[in-house]
This record gives C-alpha cells, sequence and structure tokens, in this order.
C-alpha cells in the first residue's frame, strides 16, 4: 500500500523518482506527487489519479533538482483526492513527508496540535504525524533527525516515511516501522523506495531498513541508527532482480505476462531441488528442520487473499501425505483472537509480497508463544522472509499485476515439495506413490504451456460470458480451493461479483441462486470426486444454470452436461491444482480485458497490503 521513492545525488531527481513511481504503481494508484528541492526552496506537486496524471501536469516545469521524494497512493485515511495526495508540507513550509502505513493515534495528536494553535490542509494521518514532528522541533529547537526520533516515540502504529528538510539541501531522512524501505548505493548518490524494483537499473547494492531504524541518507554517506540513537551497521545485499522482469516484455498487462511466465517460474521453483530422476528434493530450509517439521504436533497456515487460498490446498496435502494435522489461518483474524499456539506447532507463513500487515503481525503474535515459523515467500529479503526461522523461496520473480497468479502456482509447488520431503522422511507415503508425485510435479510446467497455447479458446468463453453479473465457482477436494481461488480472480480483475464454494456445498444455499443467467464454473478434473461433481454438474443444469467446465483432457461426460468446457492434460489429483487454476486466471484476465478494465490495476486495490 502506497509507494514511496527518494533520490539523492548528481542526477536529476524527477526523472528517477517518476520511473520508480510507475514501477511502484501496483502499490496504490490513488493519487501520486513529488516533492523536489528546487533552488533553495521544496516544491510539492501532486495530483489525484495515476502517476501518468501527475507527468502530464508537469510537462514543460522546471523541476530541476538533484533531491527529491514521490509516492503513490493507496488512500486510507482521507478520500483520493489533490488534497490527501502525498507529499504533505509542514505548517511552516520547510518540511515536506510521504509516508506508507497508518498512524493509528493520529486523532490524539491532532488535538494536541489544535490546542497549540495548527491547522491541517488534508484528512491525512501523515499531516499530523509532518507537523507533530516540525512541532517538536520548534519547540525542542532540535534538529529534524532527533525530533523524528522523539516523534516516532510517541507514534502507534505502521511507518514508512520519507523527510525533506528546506534547510538541508541534500540529505532524505527515512524511517520504518512495518512498512518496508530499500535504499541503494549507488557512487556519490543513493536511492531510497519501498522496493528495489525502481533501484535496479542504477545499483545492485541494496540495504533493507529494519523496524526501529532511521536513515540518514546523503549523496555519498548512509547512516542507519535506532531510535535510542545508537548506530547500526548497514548490510548490504546484493541483488538478484533483472531489469526485463519488471518490465513488460511485449506483452499488454502485467498480469497477460505473470500468467505466460508461469511454465519457467514453476521450473525455476522445482529446479536445483526436484530431481524426479534420483527421486530426491533438496531444500535446505525443509532439511535442517526436518525432525521439527515431522514431529510437528499441527501446522498451523497463516496467509491472506490468494496465499491463503494456496494454505488450503496445502491443508489438504499435507494431511494427505504426512498425516500432520492442518489449520489454515486468515491472518487477519489470527492476530485478534486468542489462537492457541503451542511449543511444538509449526507455522507455515504464505505470502508474495512477504510484507501484508496482517500476516506479520499474525507471526510476530505466534513467534511469542514460541512457535517455529517457516515462510513461503516470493519477494526476496522482505520482512516475512527476514522474521521467519526458516523458509523456502518461490523464486516466481517480481509479481506487478495486482492479481496473484504466478506467485500462487509457485507457492504450491513449494508447499508440494515440502509435503513430499516430510512424507518421505516420515514414511507416511509409499516409494511408489513418492516416485509417481515427483515425476508428475516435474512434468507441471510443460503442462502448463499446453494449457497455455489454448488461451484463445478460454478467451472466446470469457467474452460469452463478460455481461453476467454473478458467477459461481465449485469444486471439490483439492480443487476446492482452486474455485475460491477462481471467484477471487474474477471479482478483482472484472468487477464481477462471484462466490467459490464447495461443490456439494451449493445445495445447502447458494443452488438458490441458479437461473439460466448465472454462470457456473466447475472445475471438474477426473480424480476421487469425480463421479460427485458430474452429479453436481446435473443438479445445476436441471435449474437452466450455464456451466462451464474445466476438465481432464478425455472426460467424454462432462461435455455433455456443460455449455462451455476447457480441457487440462491428466495429472494425479494432488497435482491438478497446479493446472486447473491456469485456465481460471486466463478467465479472469480476458473477462477484465472484455470490460474494458485496467487488469493490472483494478479499482480500490493494492499489490501489497501494508496496512491492517
Ligand atoms: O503478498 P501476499 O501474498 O501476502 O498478499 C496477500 C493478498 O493480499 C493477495 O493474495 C491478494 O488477495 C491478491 N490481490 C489476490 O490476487
Amino acid at each position: 500500500m502506497c509507494g514511496i521513492v527518494g533520490y539523492t545525488g548528481p542526477r536529476q531527481a524527477y526523472p528517477v523518482i517518476l520511473k520508480g513511481l510507475k514501477r511502484l504503481e501496483y502499490r496504490g494508484y490513488d493519487s501520486a506527487g513529488v516533492a523536489l528541492l528546487h533552488e533553495g526552496k521544496i516544491d510539492v506537486y501532486k495530483k489525484k489519479g495515476k502517476v501518468a496524471g501527475l507527468e502530464e501536469m508537469l510537462v514543460g516545469k522546471n523541476l530541476d533538482a538533484n533531491m527529491g521524494i514521490g509516492h503513490t497512493r493507496w488512500a486510507t485515511h482521507g478520500e483520493p483526492n489533490d488534497r490527501n495526495a502525498h507529499p504533505h508540507s509542514s505548517s511552516n513550509g520547510k518540511l515536506a513527508m510521504i509516508h506508507n502505513g497508518i498512524i493509528e493515534n493520529y486523532a490524539q495528536l491532532k488535538n494536541e496540535l489544535i490546542k497549540n494553535g495548527y491547522t491541517f490542509t488534508s484528512d491525512t494521518d501523515t499531516e499530523v504525524l509532518l507537523n507533530f514532528i516540525e512541532y517538536i522541533q520548534t519547540n525542542n529547537d532540535c534538529g529534524l533527525e532527533e525530533a523524528l526520533r522523539i516523534a516516532l516515540k510517541r507514534v502507534t502504529g505502521a511507518y514508512c516515511i520519507l523527510l525533506m528538510e528546506q534547510d538541508n539541501p541534500d540529505t532524505i531522512i527515512a524511517a520504518r516501522k512495518g512498512s518496508p524501505l530499500v535504499i541503494g548505493i549507488g557512487k556519490g548518490e543513493h536511492f531510497l523506495a519501498s522496493d528495489a524494483s525502481p533501484i535496479i537499473e542504477y545499483t545492485k547494492e541494496v540495504v533493507y531498513v529494519n523496524d526501529y531504524e532511521l536513515a540518514i541518507v546523503k549523496p555519498d554517506e548512509l547512516i542507519l541508527k535506532n531510535l535510542g540513537n545508537e548506530k547500526v551497521t548497514p548490510y548490504i545485499t546484493k541483488l538478484d532482480m533483472q531489469l526485463a522482469a519488471i518490465e513488460k516484455g511485449g506483452y499488454d498487462h502485467f498480469m497477460l505476462k505473470e500468467i505466460f511466465e508461469q511454465p519457467s517460474t514453476i521450473h525455476d521453483c522445482l529446479r536445483g531441488r526436484l530431481d524426479a530422476q534420483a527421486g530426491t528434493i533438496t531444500m535446505s530450509g525443509v532439511q535442517e528442520h526436518i525432525e521439527q517439521l515431522k514431529n510437528a504436533n499441527r501446522i498451523m497456515i497463516i496467509a491472506c487473499g490468494t496465499s491463503w487460498h494456496a494454505g488450503l490446498v496445502a491443508e489438504y496435502v499435507i494431511e494427505e501425505l504426512c498425516r500432520i494435522p492442518v489449520e489454515v489461518e486468515y491472518a487477519s483474524e489470527f492476530r485478534y483472537r486468542n489462537p492457541i499456539v503451542n511449543k511444538g506447532d509449526v507455522i507455515i507463513a504464505i505470502s508474495q509480497s512477504g510484507e501484508t500487515a496482517d500476516t506479520l503481525v499474525a507471526l510476530d503474535r505466534a513467534k511469542e508463544n514460541g512457535a517455529f515459523i517457516f515462510g513461503v515467500v516470493n519477494a526476496v529479503g522482505s520482512s516475512i522472509a527476514r522474521i521467519s526461522h526458516a523458509g523456502a523461496y518461490t523464486h516466481a520473480g517480481p509479481e506487478i499485476g495486482v492479481a496473484s497468479t504466478k506467485a500462487f502456482t509457485g507457492q504450491l509447488a513449494v508447499l508440494m515439495m515440502m509435503a513430499l520431503k516430510i512424507a518421505n522422511e516420515k514414511k507416511t507415503i509409499t516409494a511408489e506413490y513418492y516416485q509417481k508425485l515427483l515425476l508428475e510435479l516435474n512434468d507441471v510446467p510443460e503442462k502448463v504451456d499446453a494449457i497455455l497455447k489454448n488461451a484463445a479458446e478460454i478467451k472466446t468463453i470469457a467474452e460469452k460470458y463478460k455481461d453476467a453479473t454473478d458467477f459461481l465457482f465449485l469444486g471439490r477436494g483439492y480443487n476446492f480451493p482452486i474455485a475460491l481461488e477462481g471467484a477471487l480472480k474474477l471479482k478483482e480483475i472484472s468487477y464481477i461479483h462471484a462466490e467459490g464454494y464447495p461443490a456439494a456445498e451449493m445445495k445447502h444455499g447458494p443452488i438458490a441462486l441458479v437461473d439460466e443467467n448465472l454462470p457456473v464454473v466447475f472445475v471438474a478434473t477426473k480424480d476421487s470426486y469425480h463421479e460427485k461433481i458430474v452429479s453436481n454438474m446435473q443438479e445445476i443444469k436441471a435449474r437452466k444454470g450455464k456451466i462451464i467446465s474445466i476438465i481432464t483432457e478425455g472426460d467424454t461426460i462432462s461435455p455433455t452436461l456443460s455449455n462451455d468446457c476447457f480441457s487440462i492434460p491428466p495429472a494425479d489429483e494432488l497435482i491438478a491444482p497446479l493446472l486447473s487454476v491456469i485456465p481460471l486466471q486466463l478467465l479472469s484476465y480476458y473477462t477484465g480485458i472484455a470490460k474494458g478494465i485496467d487488469v493490472d490495476k483494478p479499482r480500490n486495490l493494492a499489490k501489497s497490503v501494508t496496512v491492517e
């Protein structure tokens, strides 16, 4: 939520910031703005809407500046408009600030400031924090760094902030708690951003700032301190990311590119880990903690959104293969209830971004209770990756489209390998079945490729049903979470109301929705429940619902019951979710396109949900 960029050095700051904001737009696109230090003064430009609108507004302006900060917003406090856009300026006009996060006690701070004569020009918590810093600076007659440190001790909530000061023309001061910050180290220049994508074309050397740290950033100096004013040694990491990975590479949208990348991202995830011929799975994070994992009394999976759906598939797979009880929790619920977490429990955290606020806090709570945390994360070096005791990266590469696609199949691949490895160690799976599943997993990239070759069939189906107002997605067993995922994808990308249900549960309520206008998507690949789901199709057909089915090649019965069918290659039922989700991703993409929606930036959403 919200993307932030900063630059200090010899280059023109504005082009660096503008390009960076475009890369971070997936984090929010309600408004955009920049603050530039121009001829000894801070100039602030901001505008409701996407970064392109800001760019257009600034054509022809003199933006000459070697230092600046920029922001792309996902609104929390105050509606998306010009006034509430960042950067904000302090009352005396000498400070400018951008913020990603939420200041929870802003109302209390605002009252204090109002009593001291402050007035506000926006509805944001950010302007409150900024003026609170200014107030402390003026009252204590201290420097900005000290004022910030004092202010942050009073603040509750989450933040990553970048501050610039008119009288300090080459210094950006940054601080983080709960929202990400990466600093790129160039030659005589520094770049600051919410993730590494705005930085990689300038330098590969970065520092991930930790919670409760302050960074004082000048062109040729980076000082990190904790809130106690003690210096912290910056830990420099080399970025392993290619520029091409964050560009569209000839596709119309990131979402389409990311869907079509899946044969190679799944391959990358398996590569070096799965050796189907040798019958081995090498995952150091699992191997180093194998005793803990295989002897777990219980596994709790914590995640949100699509990652939560990956957790549901994992629940079915782990219970089947490893015979360990699994519970899957929404992070947002887990963090606020009083969950029972015991020492022998293992927590698996699943997150694409590694920055989801609810997941992060839920993990902190579980850690306090002594749980062992295993992170299944895509974004390398992200907060969840860093707070986990062990983990495995999904290696899907940067995912820019708001809809999670390749990250999901990466999560499934990692979780399947984990389950297989643990089951093999525990001897809860026969050697033959283990070997069969290894070979099948190995074949997934090729099968996904075969599915994608028929994408045009899904496009035709999407165009046919694009005007439906509701959709129902049904699946059983391993395909039930895929039905949920199909419904979520369609909602977020096409704005069509969609519900996912276990197919048999449908007759306990949702069947009342069925009439000749309701498209019902059956995820009905060949598995042990196939005959049952065919009966569910009959039930829908009898009520004149429009059946779209995702079936296994060679199925001759389902097509006779369906209005539209899409076939995928045969696979073991445990592996099938990695394939059956692909046509549903395409369905949502093509429906969104047919409805003229900006599929990479659908309304109200943000890629990385760093507020609760
Ligand atoms: O980065 P995370 O995996 O933790 O994000 C979780 C959800 O916010 C995310 O999966 C969201 O539901 C996606 N927009 C779904 O496509």
